[in-house]
C-alpha cells in the first residue's frame, strides 16, 4: 500500500499587461501575453494524497475551510485531463485545503493563483512518487498543467515579469508554458506596485471563460491579436530601455482594448462602471500635472490597478488619501508589488 502524501505551496495571482483574450484549441492563446506577477494576493494550498480507493478517486476540496461541491466538479474534469502526465491524482485520492490572502470578490483574478498553487501541489506530489529535482522542468510542467486549468495561471507559476505564448521576438516562447522574460529588464522597472482600486465586490455578469469565448464572433478579433503581437514588441523594448512613456501608453492602450472587446461581442457587454471611468480620467489628469510615471491598467471587472515604480510611492498614496477624503469617490485600497513567485511551504 502506498504512503500518505503531503504538499504545501502557496502562489501568487498575477496583472496582466499585454492581455490574453480570446483562445483556441486547448486552452492556446490567440496572443501572447504578459504579466507582473503579485506579491500579496495569493491561494495557500495544502494536498494530502491518500493511498488510492476506486478506479479514478473523486478528489475532495475544501475551500477557505468548507467542501466546496461545484469546485470539486470542475477540479473532477481537470484530473481527468492530465492524469496521463501526473498518475498521482489516479494513484491517490487527493484531499485539497484551499484558502485565499485576499477578500472574496475582490476583483481579483483567483483563478491564477488557485490553478498555479493545485498545479504546483499536484506536480511536487508527483515529484515525490518519481524523484527528481525542483529544476526548470519541474517549473515548466507546472505551467502547463496550469494553463489547463485556467490560462492567466499559466504566468503565476514564476516571478517577476512572466510572457506566455509564442511571440517572434522571444525565440523560446511558447503557446503551452509561460517564462520569466529572459533578460534583465532596465532597473526603473524592477520594483513596481499594483495598488488594486475596489469599486464593486459583486461577482462578474459574464465570466471571463465566456468572454474569451465570445472572440470567436467578434469581427474585430483578428485586429485585436495583431495589436497585441505588436504591443508585445513595443513593451518589450520599453522595459529594455527603461522607456516609462511607452510603458504607460502601452499598458493603458491594452486595458482598454479588452474592454473594447467586450462592447464589440456578440452579445456586447459592459464590466466598467462610471466610476472606473472618473477614476482613469483623474489619474490621467494626476500624471499630466505632476509628471510622474504612474498609469492604470484593468482587469476582466470594474476594478482598476495602479501600476508604478517605488520612487512615486509616497505621491501615490498622498493621491489616494485625497480621493478617498473626497465624498465623490467610493472604493477600497489592496495594495500589492511585483514578488518573487510561489513558495514550497513543504
Ligand atoms: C482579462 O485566465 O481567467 O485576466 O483560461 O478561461 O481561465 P481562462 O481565462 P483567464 O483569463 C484571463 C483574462 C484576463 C487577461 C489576462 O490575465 O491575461
Amino acid at each position: 500500500m502506498s504512503e500518505v502524501l503531503h504538499t504545501h505551496w502557496k502562489s501568487p495571482s498575477n496583472i496582466a499587461l499585454i492581455k490574453y483574450w480570446g483562445k483556441t484549441g486547448h486552452q492556446i492563446p490567440c496572443n501572447p501575453s504578459l504579466s507582473i506577477t503579485l506579491d500579496q494576493a495569493h491561494t495557500d494550498t495544502r494536498i494530502e494524497a491518500l493511498p488510492k480507493q476506486g478506479d479514478f478517486p473523486e478528489p475532495e476540496l475544501y475551500f477557505e475551510g468548507k467542501r466546496n461541491l461545484p469546485f470539486e466538479t470542475k477540479i473532477l474534469g481537470f484530473f481527468q485531463q492530465i492524469s496521463e502526465r501526473l498518475p498521482v491524482v489516479t494513484s491517490h485520492k487527493l484531499l485539497i485545503h484551499s484558502e485565499n490572502s485576499f477578500p472574496h470578490s475582490a476583483g481579483i483574478a483567483s483563478s491564477a493563483s488557485a490553478m498555479s498553487a493545485l498545479a504546483l501541489g499536484l506536480c511536487e506530489l508527483q515529484r515525490q512518487l518519481d524523484g527528481g529535482a525542483r529544476d526548470a522542468a519541474f517549473f515548466a510542467l507546472a505551467s502547463d498543467i496550469a494553463r489547463l486549468g485556467s490560462g492567466s495561471a499559466s504566468r503565476s507559476v514564476y516571478g517577476g515579469l512572466v510572457s506566455w505564448g509564442k511571440h517572434a521576438d522571444l525565440p523560446e516562447s511558447s503557446d503551452e508554458v509561460a517564462a520569466p522574460l529572459p533578460f534583465e529588464v532596465h532597473e526603473v522597472f524592477t520594483k513596481l506596485h499594483d495598488d488594486i482600486l475596489i469599486l464593486d465586490r459583486s461577482p462578474k455578469k459574464v465570466s471571463s471563460r465566456a468572454g474569451h469565448g465570445l472572440m470567436k464572433g467578434n469581427l474585430f478579433s483578428e485586429v485585436r491579436f495583431k495589436q497585441a503581437h505588436q504591443h508585445f514588441s513595443e513593451l518589450l523594448e520599453a522595459l529594455k530601455t527603461g522607456d516609462w512613456d511607452r510603458f504607460i501608453a502601452i499598458t493603458e492602450s491594452e486595458a482598454l482594448s479588452l474592454h473594447a472587446m467586450m462592447l464589440t461581442s456578440n452579445p456586447p457587454y459592459l464590466l466598467i462602471q462610471p466610476e472606473t471611468v472618473k477614476i482613469i480620467k483623474e489619474l490621467q489628469d494626476f500624471r499630466q500635472q505632476s509628471g510622474l510615471p504612474v498609469c492604470f491598467t484593468l482587469d476582466a471587472g470594474p476594478n482598476v490597478h495602479l501600476i508604478y515604480p517605488d520612487t512615486c510611492r509616497e505621491k501615490v498614496q498622498e493621491l489616494l488619501s485625497m480621493w478617498q477624503n473626497d465624498s465623490s469617490f467610493s472604493f477600497e485600497v489592496l495594495p500589492d508589488v511585483m514578488g518573487k513567485g510561489p513558495i514550497c511551504l513543504k
